[in-house]
Parts: structure tokens; sequence; C-alpha cells
């Protein structure tokens, strides 16, 4: 193993610790004011905050589409989802957070 593939191995490592942080994750700050109004308690079938099981189907989707269909509301959710600031990347960190078992 040379120097390189050390640091590599050592960045790789240090990356992979961080990305299980942010999984265990805080609550993104929009979450109380969006989205957890209705998916915290699975308001008309939308798939429950922590419920990887209900999640999982969702998932299979791909990320893009679960955040194009946000944008865009799907069957109750309204286009947006009730956050009028979020970028993609809150999106992203909201869907993963509520597909997170808690
Ligand atoms: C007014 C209630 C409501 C709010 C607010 C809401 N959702 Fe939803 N959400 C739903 C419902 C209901 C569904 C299920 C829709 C369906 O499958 O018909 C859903 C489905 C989803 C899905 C799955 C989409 C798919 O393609 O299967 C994602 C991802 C999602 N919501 C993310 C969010 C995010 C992120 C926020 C906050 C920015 C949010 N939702 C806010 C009600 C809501």
């Amino acid at each position: 193993m040379n120097a390189t593939t050390i640091k590599f191995a050592v960045f790789a490592g240090v990356t992979a610790l961080a990305s299980t942080v942010v999984q265990a994750a805080e609550q993104p700050p929009q979450y109380a004011a969006s989205c957890g109004a209705c998916h915290a308690y699975a308001v008309a079938g939308a798939p429950k905050t922590g419920d990887a099981a209900q999640w999982e189907p969702r998932l299979a989707k791909g990320m893009e589409a679960l955040v194009s269909s946000v944008k865009n509301g799907l069957g109750v959710m309204p286009a947006g989802g009730m956050c009028t600031t979020c970028s993609d990347d809150d999106y992203k960190a909201l869907i993963t957070y509520m597909a997170t078992p808690q």
C-alpha cells in the first residue's frame, strides 16, 4: 500500500463514518412545519416518518423521482410539500430523514 492508497482508505473511512452519523440524523429544520404535518401521523396515506417498510417501495423509485413527486405534488400532498424555501438538497435530506428508522 503506498501513501496515496492509505490516504484514500482513511478518507473513505471518515466519509463512511460521517454518512452514518448523517443517517442517524438530526431532524432537518424544515421538517416540523412542513412534511411533518402529514408524514409524522401518516395523514391521508402519507408514508410515515421512521417507518422504513412504508418507505421502501417509495425509495425504490429513486431519489430523483421522489424529489420531483414532492415538487409537483402527489395525491393529497401539495406541490412543494408545504415547504416554500426547500432546495432539492433540502428535500433529499427530509426524505432521507423520514425514511430512516427512528
Ligand atoms: C398535506 C400533507 C403532506 C405534506 C405537508 C407533505 N406530504 Fe409527502 N405525502 C403526502 C401523502 C398523502 C403522500 C402519499 C401520496 C400518494 O401516494 O398518493 C405523500 C408522499 C410523499 C412521498 C412519496 C412520493 C412518491 O413518489 O411515492 C415523498 C417522497 C414525500 N411525500 C415527501 C414529502 C416531503 C419531503 C415533504 C415536506 C417538504 C412532504 N412530503 C410534505 C402528504 C404530505
